[in-house]
């Protein structure tokens, strides 16, 4: 049956988020795609409308300072968008000494990864319990699963955003909402003359596609939500880790984090 409200993807025009836009468009959702820069959100929801028959909605928004969240929330239900699936996938990462990374940059970090997704999430959750169909899927990443030394900030967010998305999805589960925590470990981008990827050739293994994650992602949320993490090596070393005493695995990881 084909879903008559919105899945809305943050961080849309690139990467995991453009990824999972086609993958809704598959599935014949209509699509809020939010991203900073209009040039390529807007080139592909051109592309999404051109290949498939559902509404897209492009939204410029900058989610990395407060507020924003709730300002996205606001807008779509003054223009009567209904989100069924909430997808809060834009983030990323800061890497580097905590004390020499810019202050400023690390809480705009924070605010991406966590604070726009409470926002999001608080904003659009009384419309979106009056859907039949309603599902978040949150992606957090591996290294929420311990202290990294050198990406310590990054770290920090998504070990709050793998929490906070576990312990929605027990709060929501009675209300119908399935949820998701998504766990990615590296995820491979294409390699191109601009942008060649030597780390994946070497480090082949521990990389998974975007449409990998995807797939993985779908299958959890049709089983009626839980924790993905894709990849065997992923699973082994968070599995693995588990064995360690808690206090020597940040000094391990602080050797591998600054080779
Ligand atoms: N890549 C990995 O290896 C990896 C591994 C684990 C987890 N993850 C997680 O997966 C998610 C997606 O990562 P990715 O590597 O696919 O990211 P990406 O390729 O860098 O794409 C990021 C997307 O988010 C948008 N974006 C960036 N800053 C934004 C802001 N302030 N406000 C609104 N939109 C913003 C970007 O568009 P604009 O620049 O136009 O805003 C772009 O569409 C992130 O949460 C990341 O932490 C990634």
């Amino acid at each position: 049956m084909k879903p008559d409200g919105y899945a809305l993807v943050t961080g849309a025009s690139r990467g995991l988020g453009m990824a999972y836009a086609r993958e809704l468009a598959e599935r014949r959702y209509n699509l809020v795609l939010v991203a900073r820069h209009a040039e390529p959100l807007q080139t592909f929801a051109e592309e999404l409308r051109r290949s498939h028959p559902v509404s897209v909605i492009a939204i410029e928004a900058d989610l990395s300072s407060p507020g924003a969240g709730r300002s996205l929330a606001e807008q779509l239900l003054r223009n009567g968008i209904a989100v069924e699936l909430l997808v809060n996938n834009a983030g990323f990462g800061l890497r580097g000494e905590f004390r020499r990374l810019s202050l400023s940059r690390q809480l705009e970090m924070l605010c991406l990864n966590n604070q726009a997704v409470v926002e999001l999430t608080y904003g659009l959750l009384p419309a979106l319990l009056e859907r039949k169909q309603k599902g978040i899927i949150n992606i957090s990443s591996t290294a929420g699963f311990q202290p990294i030394p050198f990406a310590s900030a990054y770290a920090a967010t998504k070990a709050f955003l793998t929490t906070f998305s576990l312990a929605l999805e027990q709060e929501l589960h009675a209300a119908g909402v399935t949820v998701v925590t998504v766990c990615p470990g590296r995820i491979s981008k294409k390699e191109t003359p601009d942008s060649p990827q030597p780390a994946q050739k070497k480090w082949g293994a521990i990389y998974q596609s975007p449409e990998d994650v995807v797939r993985d992602t779908f299958r959890v949320l049709a089983k009626g939500g839980g924790l993905v993490v894709p990849g065997a090596l992923n699973k082994f070393s968070i599995f693995a880790q588990r064995l360690i005493p808690r206090k020597v695995v940040p000094r391990l990881v602080a050797k591998m984090s600054k080779a």
